[in-house]
């Protein structure tokens, strides 16, 4: 399957260089360089080549070998007879063989610049470009010849087609000897920008139209040397820091140049007089001191004309005339203080003047039918009088920034004028009648300004058309209450006629609202609905907080009352339980007590009665009879009774009181219903019947007091009394009391 598809694969390569009769090696040019879709133009830039890579093919139209390693002139370029364009730029190239360019008959652009040659003769330069018969462009900036000359026609470039030749860069000093342009017959541009060029001569070309000379170090151009290029159009001599044109007689001029440009030079006088044919003349950051009368009135096609940045200082009334086609004058960073009211109209198709950065002081009476803009900005003008613009009928835009006016006179009219700037100045007012004469008013500035009384809408009653008011930078006293604030400020602001962005408007004063913006400053004033219930929602604020409050308060009583009562009730429940348990138990006991009585075996048989002799060591019976049977009445006589019965001897009376004891102990059972333990003592020979506390911890005391003072033998004698069941009962009853953790 992979063998197959290879194998096509394989085929289909074949068969595609088969049909573009390709090179066997063309594929291996196009993984060095860039090649275009159909590989008829390949980019060997920039690829450390050393010559033109083996086996382009023929049909490559343009071949990029810039910035390699190439030293030697390749000779595989022949085959190339369909290249269109060769970029050799950025080699070592310093030497071109005659024959090198033959069969490029096609080649159009051949670039050569940046490589390193040094003197014409190295690229025979009457035979190398003749081959290549379409030869339009040829670029040899970033060389180094030095000079441009034509000494006994060795160093002549010939080629019948060439029409741009640049050697900007070139190291060249002069153009000398005879006509070096004499070879291209074909030249149309020339260019020999940014060379250490002193002046040129007998540069001699019919066909030459444009010449660049622009950051050379030209500094006197003879009179008639543009006399030898009749057909040249365009001149660009600018940063030639030390040409002056001869303002003589003897200027320089030329019939055919439409467009000159001599700016940044040391010309002192524009003299343009030798250009009547002059479209456009740019001569700023010149020397030009003044301007003569007359000083155009050859120059009747001039449209564009460049004065700024020089130090014109004044301007005759008659400066201009002739100018009669003159649309554009820039007489802006000049020292100018007065232009002559008559001297714009000289001018009759001037439509924008520039006078900026001029020492102007007023506006003046300008004069002019065509003149539609105007700037006058950063001069120093204090004085805008009021009929300076009534000798401008064409006038739409008049700038006026930066200025020192301080006043508006009232009724400046102007049927014309759309676009007022006025920002930067010193005005303070304007009323009702200051653009009352201004119906064509779109656009008016007065940012930066001394306004502090908040304008009216009645301001601009017969300004239908104004749609931008810039306002802002201005010393806005904000009077909230004043009603006429509020209605400018919503003629202002208000869409679809919004003519200033609010944010612009700021207070200036009073102290309060320094800062703020108008809509900041007055907000409750205008919204008096909004601000109203302020306070009162305060009120209203509180007295929620306080209703919140106590409503939490009663929530967390009622809680803890709730968790009261059901503690109560369970306390109570607690309580009955106990009860009923008590009851429980006593009715167990009450059993239990029966029970007893039916079940209590004589406790005559339990112990036996005394030997004699231990009878005879028993303690004598101190009280009479009838006294034990008063002890039997209560537990504590009982007890007393008891003891007493310890030092009692007489058998007799022992042997009574026993019987009489254990009816005690039978009436005694039910009553505390206790475990009994009967002692005897070994010692002694006495028995006693011993009822002890039932709870444990003095139970061991008991027995412990027993067991350190007699030594005695503690015999426990379990409670025959009680049957197993009663006692399970019992001990169930009585571990089973109620506890509060059963609750
Ligand atoms: C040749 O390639 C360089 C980039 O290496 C590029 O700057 C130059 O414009 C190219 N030349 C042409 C004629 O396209
Ligand atoms: C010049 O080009 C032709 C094809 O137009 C070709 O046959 C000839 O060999 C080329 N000459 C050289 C020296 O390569
Ligand atoms: C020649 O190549 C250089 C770059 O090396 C480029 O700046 C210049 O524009 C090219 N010239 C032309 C006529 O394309
Ligand atoms: C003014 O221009 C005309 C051609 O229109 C020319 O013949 C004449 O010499 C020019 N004047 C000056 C002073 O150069
Ligand atoms: C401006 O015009 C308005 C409306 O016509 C008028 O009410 C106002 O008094 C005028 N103000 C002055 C200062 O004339």
């Amino acid at each position: 399957m992979i063998l197959l598809r290879i194998l096509s694969l394989f085929f289909i390569t074949l068969a595609n260089s088969d049909l573009l009769e390709f090179d066997d090696s063309s594929n291996e040019v196009c993984l060095i360089c860039i090649c275009n879709m159909d590989k008829t133009s390949v980019d060997c830039s920039r690829r450390g080549l050393t010559d033109v890579p083996e086996g382009i093919h023929t049909k490559v139209k343009k071949l990029n070998m810039s910035n390699n390693e190439i030293f030697s002139f390749p000779k595989n370029l022949k085959r190339l007879n369909n290249l269109n364009s060769l970029d050799l730029s950025g080699n070592q190239l310093s030497e071109i063989p005659e024959e090198a360019f033959n069969n490029l008959t096609a080649l159009e652009v051949l670039n050569l610049s940046r490589n390193h040659f040094e003197s014409w003769l190295q690229i025979n330069p009457n035979e190398v470009l003749q081959p290549m018969t379409n030869l339009k462009i040829l670029d040899l900036s970033f060389n180094k010849f030095g000079t441009m000359g034509n000494l006994a026609n060795q160093e002549l470039l010939i080629s019948p087609s060439l029409e741009t030749l640049i050697l900007d860069n070139c190291e060249i000093e002069s153009v000398h000897g005879r006509s070096p342009l004499s070879g291209l017959i074909n030249i149309r541009v020339f260019k020999l920008n940014n060379n250490p060029l002193i002046g040129f001569q007998n540069l001699i070309s019919p066909t030459l139209k444009s010449l660049y000379v622009s950051n050379c170090r030209l500094s006197y151009i003879s009179p008639n040397e543009l006399s030898y290029l009749p057909s040249l159009v365009y001149l660009k001599m600018s940063h030639n820091y030390r040409l002056e044109l001869s303002s003589t007689v003897n200027s320089l001029f030329s019939v055919s140049l439409r467009y000159l440009d001599i700016s940044y030079c040391n010309i002192n006088q524009p003299s343009l007089k030798g250009f009547p044919n002059l479209r456009k003349a740019i001569i700023n950051h010149n020397m030009i001191r003044f301007l003569s009368s007359n000083e155009f009135n050859n120059n009747t096609k001039l449209e564009h004309l460049d004065l700024s940045y020089n130090n014109v200082a004044s301007v005759m009334g008659d400066t201009f005339r002739g100018l009669t086609s003159l649309k554009f004058l820039d007489l802006s960073w000049n020292q100018i203080a007065h232009i002559p009211e008559n001297s714009l109209v000289e001018m009759p198709a001037l439509t924008q003047i520039k006078l900026a950065r001029n020492y102007l002081t007023r506006v003046g009476h300008l004069k002019s039918t065509s003149l539609a803009i105007i700037d006058m900005s950063s001069c120093e003008i204090n004085l805008l009088g009021k009929d300076s613009l009534e000798g401008l009928p064409s006038l739409v835009d008049l700038d006026l920034s930066h200025n020192l006016i301080s006043s508006i006179p009232e009724s400046i009219s102007s049927n014309t004028l759309k676009y007022l700037n006025l920002n930067y100045n010193r005005l303070s007012s304007v009323n009702n009648f200051t653009f009352f004469m201004l119906p064509r008013l779109t656009g008016l500035g007065v940012i930066g300004n001394r306004f502090t009384t908040i304008w009216s809408r009645f301001y601009f009653l017969s300004n239908p058309y104004l749609e931008r008011l810039d306002l802002s930078d201005n010393l806005w006293r904000c009077d909230c209450e004043d009603e006429n604030m509020f209605d400018f400020y919503e003629y202002v602001t208000l869409e679809p006629n919004k003519k200033e962005e609010s944010y612009s408007l700021i207070c200036h004063s009073p102290n309060n609202v320094v800062g703020q913006t108008w809509l900041e400053a007055c907000y409750f004033t205008w919204n008096p609905s909004e601000r109203g219930p302020n306070p009162n929602n305060l009120v209203w604020f509180i007295i929620v907080m306080i209703v919140g409050l106590a409503l939490c308060l009663l929530l967390i009583n009622g809680i803890k009352s709730s968790m009261n009562r059901r503690l109560a009730t369970i306390q109570a429940e607690r309580e009955r339980q106990i009860e009923a348990a008590r009851d429980r138990l006593r009715q167990i006991r009450l059993r239990a007590e029966q029970e007893a009585l039916v079940n209590t075996p004589d406790p005559r048989d339990l112990i036996a009665p005394p030997t004699y002799d231990e009878a005879l060591s028993m303690p004598k019976l101190n009280v009479s009879c009838h006294s034990l049977n008063e002890t039997g009445s209560g537990k504590g006589r009982r007890k007393r009774g008891r003891r007493k019965t310890k030092s009692s001897g007489d058998l007799l009376e022992e042997t009574e009181r026993d019987i009489q004891e254990s009816e005690l102990e039978l009436t005694e059972v039910p009553d505390d219903r206790r475990r009994r333990r009967r002692r005897r003592s070994k010692k002694y020979g006495s028995h006693e019947i011993a009822e002890y506390d039932q709870s444990p911890g003095v139970r061991r005391r008991l027995m412990s007091d027993h067991g350190t003072v007699d030594d005695s033998v503690i015999v426990q004698v379990e409670a025959e009394l009680e049957n197993p069941v009663h006692s399970r009962n019992r001990r169930h009853s009585v571990d089973e009391v109620p506890t509060e953790s059963n609750f």
